[in-house]
């Protein structure tokens, strides 16, 4: 744990103890007839401990399918967890906003930005007389203009959409924002502008951000740290430098060896083999031992512990490799 520089323990702004997700799907009648299906249980997220501090952002990165939008989901409150907890300001309860990858989908499209926006500030308790003031201002903060306020999302580019949906999360105040895949519905050059956004917000308000994305070169560039999810779990997680410097886990080497611009990857790129295997019965021990190269035979008995790697601060990882 970070110190200040008080020496007191830094208590973070949000936080998650051994956090489960799970989801429960009942096969329809002919499947069950037939097949003779039962009901499944996906085990989306299924114990994740993660911290994100006051005004920094921790990128979230793994395959598809291995739980990062469920567990920023939880995290915000858009579903309630299956075990374990959320911790935000040191209080259990969850707590943010959540920007989302598709602004069109997420957004009303019979409803103005002024009614989107006034939604959004009627629930923080803005009097009415207020709210059209305030909306111009959460406009203006996020590039765009009062003129927008009586238009309708698809009169919007995707990138002018992706800024009402800032916005429209900017309204609530929050201190701490998960953004799912924020830019990569969004032109090249419009990911540029929308990023910058973002890390203007943060500069001014301290606001923290969980930064979901697939695009490693992104959560390079916007994290602090970064944590590693696979199958569920996280496999790493550290400093940004650190943890693109120094991959301890087989799994984030080979997702770093695919970019070896930002990777160090001397032995070159790694392919995984075989697929992810499915989170409806997810591998015992370590969930990555089925396609690892280094698998040991502890790794299909037992859950690996974190571990610290040695002088290097907050750079911990999940596997027997390292214990
Ligand atoms: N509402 C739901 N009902 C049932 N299963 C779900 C639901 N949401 C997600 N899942 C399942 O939970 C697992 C994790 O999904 P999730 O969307 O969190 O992954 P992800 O890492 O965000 O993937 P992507 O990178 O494709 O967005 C998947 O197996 C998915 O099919
Ligand atoms: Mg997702």
């Amino acid at each position: 744990m970070s110190l200040k520089s008080n020496g007191q323990p830094r208590v973070p702004l949000v936080q998650t103890v051994g956090l489960k997700r799970y989801f429960h799907s009942k096969p329809g009648i002919l499947a069950r007839a037939l097949a003779g299906e039962k009901e499944r249980t996906v085990k989306a997220v299924d114990g994740v401990d993660l911290f994100v501090h006051e005004g920094e952002t921790l990128g979230l990165v793994g395959e598809s399918g291995c739980g990062k939008s469920t567990l920023g989901r939880v995290i915000v409150g858009l579903y309630p967890p299956t075990a374990g907890e959320v911790f935000y300001e040191g209080r259990p309860g969850t707590g943010g906003q959540m920007i989302f990858q598709n602004p069109y989908a997420s957004l009303n499209p019979r409803h103005t930005v002024r009614q989107i926006l006034g939604v959004a500030l009627e629930k923080r308790g803005v009097p009415l007389e207020n709210r059209e003031e305030e909306s111009i201002r959460l406009l203006e903060r996020v590039g765009l203009a009062a003129h927008h306020l009586d238009q309708y999302p698809r009169q919007f580019s995707g990138g002018q959409r992706q800024r009402i949906g800032i916005a429209r999360a900017l309204a609530m105040r929050p201190r701490f924002i998960v953004a799912d895949e924020p830019v990569s519905a969004l032109d090249v050059s419009v990911q540029a502008q929308i990023l910058n956004l973002l890390e203007g917000l943060q500069e001014e308000t301290g606001v923290s951000f969980l930064l979901i994305s697939h695009d490693l070169g992104v959560v390079h560039h916007m994290s602090h740290r970064v944590a590693v999810m696979y199958l569920g779990r996280i496999a790493e997680t550290g400093p940004t430098e650190s943890l693109f410097e120094n991959p301890a886990h087989p799994y984030t080497r080979a997702l770093l060896s695919a970019i070896p611009r930002l990777g160090k990857t001397r032995s070159g790129r790694i392919r995984l083999e075989g697929s992810v295997p499915s989170a409806v019965d997810p591998p015992p021990g370590c969930r990555f031992q089925t396609r690892c190269r280094h698998r040991k035979d502890i790794c299909a008995a037992v859950d690996p512990p974190a571990v610290e790697l040695r002088g290097d601060p907050g750079h911990v990882v999940w596997c027997h490799l390292h214990t």
